[in-house]
């Protein structure tokens, strides 16, 4: 979605700024700008489509000299993705310049009062308004612009990161935040501002979060720069600085020719490191430090509710099979949109177990403080460190996997289930499983990264089977228990970044109603390990390949029976049921990843898509 990037400094702001939109590019927008202040003028270019068109029309107009700017790119929400909706915004008398991620939800009263005021508006969207009432304020009051902000703040609902700047003010920038994310990085006589660290790790790693309903005021002076922190309400807050835990590498390309791969390349050493320290064969315990604190509520829990939206829903749902049949706890998975709005009942001694990658999707937080709200216990199942969602919970197990920019999800889904298993066997040897069960658990475990490397080195071959089907538009998903969350994440990431239309299914539902889909070729994905339904899903095929269908299956190495049913047979090593989802997603993953290569699509910048979504 929408990304910041601001800087006062010493240097010269334009290409900073453009440098850490770049990096913001992964998000997902459909609108960039620039805002640069200089000589007590404050210049904005906008434009449509690609940073690199931005780039073009600051070639055409001359690049914005000035050493304090701000930078945006927009995925539109309010107002279509035009050059007037851009940011910047600015007020009525254009002294004033800002950014803004998240939404003002009393954007329409708010206007109709400034325009009686009469103020003009210049665009559709949201944030104009706050620019506007910023505005309003400062010239209202006559005071500076951390005071007009703090005062404009106190007005609006809804969410808000932003970055402002005032002509008059050449020593000042503004950043404040409620539910949208926004940190300050602190470099040499400079200080940075983004909505996600990627845009300035390049320049420091020394951060400065912001909580919710705080105001920072970053200036220089002759001493150096300077930073002080308030709330809306002027309540001064100490900020703490913190380093970041990622690293440069993690987050550029380093010779792959999309994140997307390099993401799924990279998924043996992610799930190290996700299980890293975490599987103790001594005593045959997961140890899981995050959630020590609540060790016997966790055993004591009576129903746990699954939440997240995406992959990571699809995550929630292998957990909740995981909880049932290790832990032996009755647990649901809900998409976190619907459990926010739907009043549901929360007994006691229920726990949320809120999965995010990012830490930051809007419904998934609501979600988690509705829960948190009505008594239930609140853990996070997240990669993000310091997230929002990882802030807000009670206790929780971060993923581990490193920082994820591709859009589709990947390697964070794996280190999503695996966390998952953990906690599900973490709870399970507190309950009804033995240390020996426990140990044969992580020994298997152990080897899985190793089972997903032999799996990404048959990469070639899967993108050969997929260019023999590569012209068919309508794909099906199928799998049975652990395997069907498997089957609808393989179809979500093929429609995701290839276009192409795919339903994943439980594979007994097919005969329900998409059976009368399926015509000549049509592909028909099977995700068919050996295990407890493996026949079931034998007799499935047969239905499928006695109307045409073309039969592609994940099947276990040594099963070659399934030659005889199948088209394609994608092979996965044999591991235990429960962790199936960890190996056989992954040919699932290369499979959309070649089919988008193979019909041209960008496959790291998908239409329309934001890789984290902060608003509902
Ligand atoms: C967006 C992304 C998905 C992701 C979902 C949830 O839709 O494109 O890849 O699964 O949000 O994101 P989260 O950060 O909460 O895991």
């Amino acid at each position: 979605m929408c990304g910041i990037v601001a800087y006062i400094g010493p240097k010269q702001a334009q290409p900073l700024l453009l440098e850490g939109l770049k990096r913001l590019e992964y998000r997902g927008y459909d609108s960039a700008g620039l805002a640069v202040l200089h000589d007590q003028t404050i210049r904005t270019v906008r434009s449509t489509g690609r940073i690199n068109l931005l780039e073009q029309k600051l070639a055409e107009h001359g690049d914005l000299t000035g050493t304090l700017g701000i930078g945006h790119t927009r995925w539109a929400t309010h107002g279509s993705p035009t050059e007037a909706n851009a940011h910047p915004h600015a007020d009525h008398h254009q002294r004033i310049a800002l950014v803004h991620n998240g939404i003002i939800e009393n954007y329409a009263a708010l206007r109709t009062y400034l325009q009686d005021k009469g103020c003009v508006f210049r665009s559709d969207t949201d944030t104009e308004v706050l620019a506007q009432l910023i505005g309003h304020v400062r010239a209202d009051a006559g005071c500076d612009l951390f005071t007009a902000v703090q005062g404009a703040l106190r007005e609006v609902t809804g969410a808000y990161a932003i970055a402002v700047i005032a002509h008059d003010e050449p020593e000042t920038l503004i950043v404040a935040r409620k539910g949208s994310p926004i940190l300050i990085g602190v470099a040499d006589g400079a200080y940075f501002a983004a909505s996600d660290a990627a845009a300035i790790l390049s320049h420091t790693s020394q951060v400065v979060t912001l909580d919710d309903y705080h105001v920072a005021k970053l200036t220089r002076n002759g001493k150096g720069p300077e930073m002080r922190t308030a709330t809306v309400d002027n309540v001064p807050v100490n900020p703490t600085i913190i380093e970041l835990e990622m690293t440069l590498d993690e987050i550029e390309l380093g010779g792959h020719d999309h994140f997307m791969f390099k993401e799924i390349v990279e998924q043996p050493h992610a799930l190290t490191n996700a299980l890293r320290g975490r599987l103790d064969k001594r005593t045959g315990q997961v140890v899981l430090g995050g959630l020590s604190e609540f060790s016997r509520e966790l055993v004591n829990t009576r129903r746990f509710i699954l939440t997240g939206q995406g992959t990571a829903w699809h995550a929630g749902l292998i957990g909740e099979y995981l909880l049932e049949d290790m832990a032996k706890i009755p647990a649901e998975t809900e998409y976190a949109a619907e459990f926010r709005y739907r009043n549901p009942i929360i007994e006691k001694d229920t726990a949320l177990i809120a999965v995010s990658q990012s830490g930051e999707t809007a419904d998934t937080l609501a979600a988690l403080h509705e829960a948190k709200d009505r008594g239930a216990l609140s853990l996070g199942v997240v990669n993000s460190v310091g997230s929002s969602i990882a802030r807000d919970t009670d206790a929780g197990v971060y993923l581990h996997v490193g920082p994820e920019i591709g859009v589709a999800s990947t390697k964070a889904f794996l280190g999503q289930v695996a966390v998952l298993t953990l906690i599900a066997l973490y709870i399970g040897r507190r309950r009804y499983l033995s240390a020996e069960q426990i140990l044969q658990y992580i020994e298997e475990l152990e080897r899985i990264p190793e089972h997903v490397q032999s799996i990404i080195e048959q990469s070639d071959r899967i993108r050969d089977e997929v260019a023999k089907v590569i012209d068919e538009d309508n794909w099906l998903f199928l799998g049975r228990g652990y395997n069907y969350p498997v089957a609808l994440e393989g179809a979500l990431k093929l429609k995701e970044i290839s276009y192409i239309h795919a339903e994943g299914m439980p594979a007994a539902e097919m005969k329900h109603g998409p059976i009368a889909l399926v015509t000549d070729g049509m592909p028909v994905v099977f995700v068919a390990p050996q295990g407890s339904q493996y026949d079931k899903v034998v007799n499935n095929i047969e239905e499928i390949r006695a109307r045409g269908g073309r039969i592609i299956v994940v099947a276990t190495e040594d099963d070659h029976d399934i030659d005889r049913y199948a088209d394609t047979v994608l092979r996965v090593p044999h591991v235990p049921e429960p962790l199936q989802p960890l190996v056989t997603v992954v040919p699932l993953q290369l499979l959309a990843y070649h089919a988008a290569v193979l019909r041209g699509h960008d496959v790291d910048k998908p239409r329309n898509l934001a890789k984290s979504v902060t608003v509902e």
